[in-house]
């Protein structure tokens, strides 16, 4: 098949314009962050340091997703930030849990050392459980927004279990780990991408959605769209995997093959892994033009997820 160019190019404008609002998103989001975070005196004070380590330093990239999907159905962003600071909170509950020495046994993360690098396991397991737990905090906490009504927000914590539950992120890690000792299998591989990191990314699209009250029409597209960015993300974090440094990552390289993890460079190799990561791109770009509105931004995000360094 002759690729289109065409339909693949999108503006630096869209890309500087989502590089503008990621760096807005991560500084609000982390003025907001702690409120979330219980202040534990001794002698528990390990575990909130535990959580405030292993917060610092993402890119926020899922809270960006809850508040653009507020603004395209004409919610500000704002309004939904207590849910923005749950999805991130969930988010780093999953990494703390997944560099643990029993799943992948990652010493760095996000530029520092991973949460059991730096306090011990039993302090990762439990700040990941205390995440979990703030996130659910953070999701409640949307109720005392006055823009929002109490339904929606009720719908988006009932979802948010399914998204990051046994059949979302818990199952997803659960198959990642499993598959390590198995032939690499495209289904797997799908099931894996899908539920350890598209779902959360679906949810995170749908819940800005939700709470700014859009039709169940606009809610399936979002969530669509964040979908196929999620599968994006993944394929382009394996790829990294395999390509980058982990002074450029902030977390090590070359874990996957070490451990045998089911990635599509395993499958098709870096370069049948970019085919496939521009192919989820020409359909995003699809996705995001039946969006109603932030077209530049929904555009851009694809590009900065496809080329992204970190
Ligand atoms: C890392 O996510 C885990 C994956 C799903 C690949 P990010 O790349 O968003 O990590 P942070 O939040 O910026 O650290
Ligand atoms: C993990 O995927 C996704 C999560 C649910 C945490 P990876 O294991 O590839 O993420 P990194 O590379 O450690 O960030
Ligand atoms: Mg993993
Ligand atoms: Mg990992
Ligand atoms: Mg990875």
């Amino acid at each position: 098949m002759v690729r289109s160019r065409e339909a693949i190019s999108i503006g630096d404008d869209s890309v500087a314009l989502v590089k503008r609002l990621l760096g807005e998103t991560a500084r609000r989001v982390d003025e907001h962050l702690p409120q979330y975070l219980p202040e534990v005196g001794q002698p528990a004070q390990q575990v909130s340091e535990a959580m405030r380590h292993s917060l610092t330093g993402g890119k926020r990239v899922r809270p960006l997703i809850v508040l653009q999907s507020a603004e395209t159905f004409a919610l500000p962003g704002e309004q939904v930030m207590p849910t923005a600071c749950g999805f991130e909170l969930l988010h780093t509950a999953t990494l703390v849990h997944d560099d643990l020495p029993a799943i992948d046994d990652s010493s760095l993360r996000r530029s520092r050392p991973s949460c059991h690098s730096a306090f011990d396991e039993a302090t990762a397991i439990l700040a990941g459980d205390a995440l979990i737990i703030a996130a659910y905090d953070a999701l409640a906490a949307q109720a005392q927004i006055e823009a929002v009504t109490p339904g929606a927000v009720l719908q988006v914590i009932a979802e948010f279990g399914t998204y990051a539950g046994a059949s979302g992120v818990i199952g997803g890690e659960l198959a990642d780990i499993h598959g390590e000792t198995l032939e690499t299998d495209r289904e797997l591989l799908e099931y894996i991408h899908l539920n350890k990191t598209a779902k959360l990314f679906e949810g995170a699209g749908r819940a800005g959605a939700i709470l700014a009250e859009a039709g169940d029409h606009s809610i399936e597209a979002i969530g669509s769209y964040c979908r196929s960015l999620g599968l994006l993300f993944q394929v382009t974090d394996d790829i990294l995997d395999v390509t980058s440094s982990a002074e450029t990552l902030g977390k090590p390289t070359g874990l996957d093959e070490r451990a045998g993890k089911q990635t599509y460079p395993a499958l098709v190799g870096v370069d049948g892994a970019r085919e496939h990561a521009r192919d989820l791109a020409e359909q995003l770009v699809e996705l995001a033009d039946r969006l109603p509105a932030n077209h530049s931004f929904w555009r851009g995000l694809v590009r900065l997820v496809l080329d992204r360094q970190a």
